[in-house]
């Protein structure tokens, strides 16, 4: 029986909050994050409060709007091209998902790419996928890095199997993982024979939103991060993993919650106080 230590995103995110505080506090300026949401799908409501109430606890200053889910696309670019235009705001972050109506894609470019907090535009995924150093990381991808980092798990030469291909968490954590010189395995919905593949993984990242993970399919030892969140009628928060037949077989694991889910909130209060110091040139 292998014995599986927890990745703790909550104990990491508080520590990396009381850090950010301090380097904070000391600014002449507080920096600003404004947060656009279109509808009222209520998980996006959840993690908006979220995102807003860390940035306040930080120190931070924050712009919060909400639009009917049946808002005009012209009226969103309207407004973030009215955000990109004032000063003091440092970052900008659209939620998602959009309402099916809404030219994603369309939206998130329409951000200043030096305001884009979550690194979503072309021009900041672009750099990421070309290697340039100072580009934004997307939210839950620098959230993952900075929990492997805090607990020491250095991936080079591991084989890492990220499941799920999405611009928001695969692709760039298959990226990051790369980076970070992992040989990277890249599933999806229509992978054939998915078990088989995460058998042979060192890390396994599943990011699906279905179990599709239990302890049967897990090789020894491997490191399991669960960026899977999923509601159930009990009312309990579930990932993609079967925590507990996982136990005895991973080596590490990220509970949900309290993994990946505080990890993407203290990375985006990272990304901002990156881009602020970036647009005050107090960062190369
Ligand atoms: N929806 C779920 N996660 C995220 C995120 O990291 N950024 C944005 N903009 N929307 C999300």
């Amino acid at each position: 029986m292998v014995n599986t230590k927890i990745l703790d995103g909550k104990l990491t995110s508080e520590k990396l909050t009381e850090k950010l505080k301090l380097q904070v506090a000391n600014l002449a300026k507080k920096p600003t994050l404004a947060v656009l949401l279109v509808g009222d799908n209520p998980a996006s409501e959840i993690y908006v409060k979220a995102k807003l109430k860390k940035a306040q606890s930080i120190g931070f200053d924050t712009i919060f709007e909400q639009m009917s889910a049946d808002t005009a696309e012209e009226i969103i670019l309207e407004k973030i091209e009215d955000w990109n235009t004032i000063d003091d705001i440092n970052g900008i972050l659209v939620q998602l998902p959009l309402p099916s109506h809404l030219n994603k894609n369309k939206i998130l470019n329409e951000i200043d790419e030096e305001k884009d907090v979550d690194g979503l535009t072309k021009f900041n995924s672009g750099s990421y996928y070309t290697g340039v150093k100072d580009c934004v990381v997307p939210c839950t991808t620098r959230g993952i890095a900075m929990l492997l980092d805090e607990y020491g798990i250095n991936v080079e030469g591991m084989h890492a199997v990220v499941v799920g291909r999405s611009n928001l968490v695969g692709k760039p954590t298959a990226q990051m993982l790369l980076n970070r010189n992992a040989t990277v395995t890249v599933c999806h919905s229509k992978t054939k024979d998915l078990e088989s593949i995460i058998k042979t993984a060192d890390i396994v990242v599943s990011a699906v939103g279905e179990k599709i993970i239990n302890g049967k399919i897990l090789k020894n030892d491997s490191i399991v991060i669960d960026v899977g969140i999923e509601r159930r009628s009990n009312g309990k928060i579930t990932g993609d993993v079967d925590f507990d037949s996982a136990l005895g077989h991973a080596s590490f694991i990220s509970p949900v919650p309290g993994g990946v889910g505080p990890m993407t909130v203290i990375a985006l209060m990272y990304n901002l106080f990156d881009l602020y110091r970036r647009q005050q040139h107090l960062l190369q």
